[in-house]
This record gives structure tokens, C-alpha cells and sequence, in this order.
């Protein structure tokens, strides 16, 4: 077991202080307010006060650092410093279904290093993964490893399905005919920082979406990489977390899968 640094004692402060609220707002789901951001893309007084709460915390820590925020925008800072980037509630449409799967998600963004620290926490069942760069992937004192399965037959596999006024469906329905008849399941849970933190821990060999944001891949990116895995886009490049573009495996079943997209998207 490796010890936190400073910065994931920051982050599991803040995701902590914004988890008993949720866990509250989520029994009590008929009584929250909701709006529209898009024809089906809706937000809640829950990720609003989610997020105030952990901007609240992050700022307290580091006063100077700019943030991106699914809710609330981008916050300048001091260039010169990294930035936070925040999904306060990742899984809204499951969190206003009253379905059990949402997170947090948490990243810092170093003007230098990239992706420097990552946390996906889900609060129904207290568990959160963190990772820091060079010092792997973790949950609860346990280190994350990607799954070794070789095979796309043995494979089970998430990805993201467009939906109303979202996405793209004529690419989405090209990789699924291409991918799901050679694996031996597909899963749609519906937060994608989750599925990213799955894969990190070997529950889904793999993961594919398209048209996400930062703060929807950021985190779960590191936690994939610290865990030995792969995080490209769709033609096999590092800008997965710019493009909100993911494909997400072990080496072995991303060059696979790879190779489906590449042929599916031709
Ligand atoms: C959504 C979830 C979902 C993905 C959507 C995202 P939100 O985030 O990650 O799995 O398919 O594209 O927008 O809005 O629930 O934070
Ligand atoms: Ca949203
Ligand atoms: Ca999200
Ligand atoms: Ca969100």
C-alpha cells in the first residue's frame, strides 16, 4: 500500500464533505429541483450543490488554482499553477432514476505534466480510486491492475451510447456492429468516469465513448494509465481527455479493439 500524497488527501477531503449530501438527495430524488442544459441533458439543485461544496474545499487547499467545472465553467487561476478539473455528479440521469451508479470525479491538470492526480469516487459505496502519476492506481489500499484477458471472446466491455440532442449515433452503431459480435458482453451503466475507474480495476476488460468532456474522462484517464492500461481516441492517439474521444484496455485487447474501430470507421 503506498500513502496519499498531499493533493488526493485535498481531493478525498472535498468528495467526503460532498457525499453525505448526495447520498441524501439521492433517497430523496422526487423533491429535487431539475432543469435542462440540452433536450436530455439535465442538472439538478444535486450536482449544483455538489459542486459548491467542492469548490469550497479545493479553493481552501489551493487558494491560486484555476478550475474547470461541468457546472459552473472555467475559473481562471494563476497560469503557472495546475488546475482542478470537477464532475461533481457524473451520472445525473442515474442519480435522477433513482439507479445506484454516479460519481465523483476529481482531476488535477499540470500545465507541465498533464494529468497529474486523478479520483472517481462513488458514494453509495464509499469507494474511491485514486491515482497519482508514476505512483499507480489504487482503491481502498489495493492496487489497481487492468484485466489481463487477451481475448476479445473472454472480454467484457462498457461504452457510451448517444442519446437525444448527444452524440453520434451513425459512429457509435459502426463500432458497436463491428465490436459486439466478437466480445462476450457489452454494458451501458451511464457514468463514464465510472466505467474508466472499472476498467482501472479489471471489472470491464474494455471501454468506448465519444463526445465527452474533461471532466468526464480526466480522472478515470490516469486512473486507466497508472493501472497498466492504454487510453487513446478512436485513431490510437493520446488526445483521449481533449477529444472526450476513449478507447480503453489492456495492451493486448486495445490493439484488438483498435483495429475494429479503425476498420468500422474507414
Ligand atoms: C454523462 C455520463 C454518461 C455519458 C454522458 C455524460 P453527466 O455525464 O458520463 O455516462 O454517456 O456522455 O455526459 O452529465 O451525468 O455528468
Ligand atoms: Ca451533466
Ligand atoms: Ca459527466
Ligand atoms: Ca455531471
Amino acid at each position: 500500500m503506498v500513502s496519499h500524497s498531499g493533493l488526493i488527501t485535498v481531493m478525498e477531503r472535498a468528495v467526503r464533505k460532498a457525499a453525505p449530501r448526495l447520498r441524501r438527495d439521492f433517497g430523496e430524488v422526487q423533491n429535487l429541483q431539475v432543469s435542462r442544459k440540452g433536450p436530455a441533458d439535465f442538472v439538478s439543485m444535486a450536482d449544483k450543490q455538489a459542486e459548491e461544496t467542492i469548490v469550497e474545499e479545493l479553493r481552501k487547499a489551493r487558494p491560486d488554482w484555476g478550475m474547470l467545472l461541468e457546472e459552473g465553467g472555467e475559473i481562471a487561476g494563476d497560469p503557472s499553477k495546475p488546475r482542478w478539473i470537477v464532475d461533481p455528479l457524473d451520472g445525473t440521469s442515474n442519480f435522477l432514476h433513482g439507479i445506484p451508479h454516479f460519481a465523483i470525479s476529481i482531476a488535477v491538470d499540470d500545465p507541465i505534466g498533464g494529468i497529474t492526480h486523478g479520483m472517481v469516487y462513488q458514494p453509495l459505496t464509499d469507494e474511491g480510486f485514486w491515482a497519482e502519476k508514476g505512483r499507480g492506481a489504487w482503491v481502498q489500499g489495493n492496487r489497481l491492475r487492468v484485466s489481463s484477458r487477451r481475448d476479445l471472446a473472454d472480454s467484457l466491455v462498457a461504452t457510451g451510447i448517444p442519446f437525444l440532442g448527444h452524440g453520434d449515433f451513425v459512429q457509435w452503431s459502426r463500432i458497436f456492429g463491428a465490436v459486439a459480435p466478437e466480445v462476450a458482453g457489452i454494458r451501458r451503466f451511464g457514468s463514464a468516469a465510472l466505467d474508466l475507474a472499472w476498467v482501472a480495476a479489471g471489472r470491464y476488460d474494455a471501454f468506448w465513448e465519444s463526445g465527452l468532456k474533461p471532466w468526464d474522462v480526466a480522472a478515470g484517464w490516469l486512473l486507466v494509465k497508472e493501472a497498466g492500461g492504454f487510453v487513446t481516441d478512436f485513431r490510437g492517439t493520446d488526445r483521449a481527455v481533449e477529444k472526450g474521444e476513449v478507447l480503453a484496455a489492456n495492451d493486448q485487447l486495445h490493439s484488438r479493439l483498435h483495429k475494429l474501430v479503425a476498420n468500422a470507421l474507414r
